[in-house]
């Protein structure tokens, strides 16, 4: 049967690497990645089948979190080099038929920006109206409280008081990540101006940070309480995809148009489809595709992300089904990732770090994920497999801003509850974002290849045995399978980029198994996430040829009597009859 409303899009096809600047690779020996350090990398990512190349953000800023606090968004951060290196690195991309995307910080700028410096330096300054200023609340005891209850996303009230003026500024992230206020016409230009500034330099899109967190609910009211226990509640009822959004994307959108430009945007805290549909969907004219929490937040706990929750096998395929469906069902598009900078390594995390199932386990989650219906983002490392750091390592050497907070609010709150903070070292081990930060493993000298100087955060001790020198060309290496897959993926372009999607045996606790079909052919892919053997019975009418495998992460596959005997952490793709 002919798919009628495939829609083929460049866009669509492409393979994306994202890069954290800071421990990517070291040019100059002071412990931080730079952009030259990119550019001489850039063979190797092109090796991997890459096609485009988003890099987290690298202009100038005061790193209270990792440049996601933007200071001048026509400058670039000092130790990362300067506009004329990125100028080199977006030739560099395009000379080997690369895209450079950059990441577009826009939900609020650093507090040492000058519009809120300006902003702040008096009630009556021009930019004041760039930010959102609320008069204090009183409570019964005549005591100044924050204007509502909203909780900033890394604890505390998600308003700070300026005593000058004896108003709060809204920040939904730290105090020094001020949001700015995009009912006012003025910022809106200013955010189109970047773009335009880094697109006629040659970027070729944008990654879009919180982006459904710019239209805010008017009035700003206080969040129903969800957290019992807590001063500060969740707020994102009313400030994730408010009243505006569309209006503002679909502005954001032209731009993007006129430079056949790509765009991600980044949307936590929904999970409604028909929502995010309204942006992604092919002639909104809005993004081309986002990026939702569903998968990565399935084992974040209701006390927060360093709350425990085991993961469920039926969770995982009731969100991977709602969401494949939905996107081909309704004309709109899925990005697939399973790990970024904000994420843990999904072998330690998902899977198995053991010396003997990671290598497997790595296979097994790059063969799930790319060969689903969307566009494909793998993370630094994650091509070779890369995992955690090790539970030895203190809290106290660990350093996201979101970690540190939550621990030291826990150390406050319970500081003689050995077994809470035991769990709490445990689930932070599993999750915190420090895990996917720490330097990329090139090879076993000092530094694992990074730097030569010691690096800004602590290599992870697995770069003996994980790095990408022992793995490039090498038969059976974790680099080689995601090379190889990728290529799978293009090579049958018609079914895995924009074939249907099935989920099969939905009740099954240990497989992931899927088709993908388009015009009467058909591929099942088939995961076992388990370190242990497992039997799976094939669906009726399937049966499976050694001569029809297309990738394996073993030698072939054993199937007989319709029965597959799986082993651990097996996964396989292969045409059937
Ligand atoms: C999402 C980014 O991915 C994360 O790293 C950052 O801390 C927040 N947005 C705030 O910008």
């Amino acid at each position: 049967m002919a798919q009628p409303t495939v829609k083929r899009a460049w866009w669509k096809e492409s393979s994306v690497y994202q890069i954290y600047p800071a421990s990517f690779k070291d040019s100059n020996g002071d412990g931080v990645g730079d952009i030259p350090g990119i550019i001489s990398k850039l063979d190797y990512i092109k090796a991997l089948g890459i096609d485009i190349i988003w890099c987290c953000p690298i202009y100038k800023s005061p790193q209270i979190d990792m440049g996601y606090d933007i200071s001048d968004y026509k400058d670039i951060h000092a130790p990362y080099g300067t506009v004329a290196d990125v100028e080199k690195l977006i030739e560099g991309c395009h000379s080997r038929g690369m895209k450079f995307l950059m990441d577009l910080v826009v939900n609020h700028t650093s507090d040492q920006h000058k519009w809120f410096q300006e902003a702040k330096s008096s009630k009556d300054s021009p930019y004041r109206d760039w930010y959102i200023w609320k008069k204090p609340k009183y409570d019964a005891e005549g005591k100044r409280q924050p204007p509502n209850n909203w909780g900033a996303v890394w604890g505390g009230s998600a308003w700070e008081y300026d005593e000058a003026s004896d108003e709060y500024y809204l920040h939904i992230f730290a105090p020094e990540q001020p949001d700015l206020n995009w009912e006012h016409p003025p910022v809106r230009d200013a955010v189109h101006d970047i773009m335009r500034f880094w697109l006629d330099k040659g970027a070729d899109g944008f990654r879009l940070d919180v982006i459904n967190f710019i239209s805010k609910v008017p009035g700003l009211p206080d969040a129903p309480i969800t957290r019992k226990d807590q001063v500060y509640q969740p707020g994102d009822k009313y400030f994730a995809c408010g009243p505006r959004l569309h209006e503002y994307l679909l502005q954001l959108g032209n731009i993007l148009k006129q430079y056949n430009a790509f765009s991600v945007g980044e949307m936590p805290s929904v999970q409604d489809p028909k929502e995010i549909l309204n942006a992604v969907a092919y002639d909104r004219g809005e993004l081309n595709m986002i990026f939702n929490f569903e998968i990565v937040d399935m084992d974040i706990g209701k006390e927060g992300k360093f709350s425990r929750r085991p993961w469920t096998m039926p969770k995982l395929k009731g969100i991977v089904d709602k969401w494949q469906n939905f996107m081909i069902d309704n004309d709109g598009w899925n990005s697939l990732y399973l790990e970024n900078h904000d994420q843990s390594r999904c072998v330690s995390r998902w899977g198995s770090d053991l010396p003997e199932f990671r290598t497997l386990a790595a296979k097994m989650f790059a063969t799930f994920l790319v060969l689903q219906s969307g566009t494909v983002f793998v993370y630094q490392g994650q091509e070779i497999g890369m995992i955690n750091i090790p539970i030895s390592r203190p809290v106290t050497e660990y350093k996201d801003l979101e970690t540190l907070n939550a621990w030291k609010e826990l150390l406050e709150r319970y500081p003689n509850d050995k077994e809470r903070q035991r769990i709490t070292h445990e689930e932070i081990q599993l999750k915190s974002r420090d895990n996917a930060r720490t330097p990329m493993q090139w090879n076993t000298s000092k530094y694992a290849g990074f730097s030569t100087a010691e690096p800004w955060q602590r290599e992870n001790e697995s770069y003996h045995d994980i790095n990408a020198e022992s793995q490039i060309g090498v038969k059976g290496s974790v680099f080689q399978y995601w090379a190889s897959i990728l290529a799978l993926r293009k090579s049958h372009k018609d079914i895995f980029i924009y074939g249907n999607f099935k989920l099969l045996d939905v009740d099954h606790e240990d497989v992931f198994a899927y088709t993908r079909t388009f015009e009467g052919k058909t591929v099942i892919i088939v995961t076992n996430f388990r370190k242990r053997p497992v039997k799976w019975s094939l669906p009726q009418k399937i049966t499976i040829q050694q001569d029809q495998v297309l990738v394996s992460n073993y030698d072939g596959v054993s199937v007989a009597d319709e029965t597959a005997s799986l082993r651990p952490f097996e996964a396989f793709a292969a045409f059937v009859n």
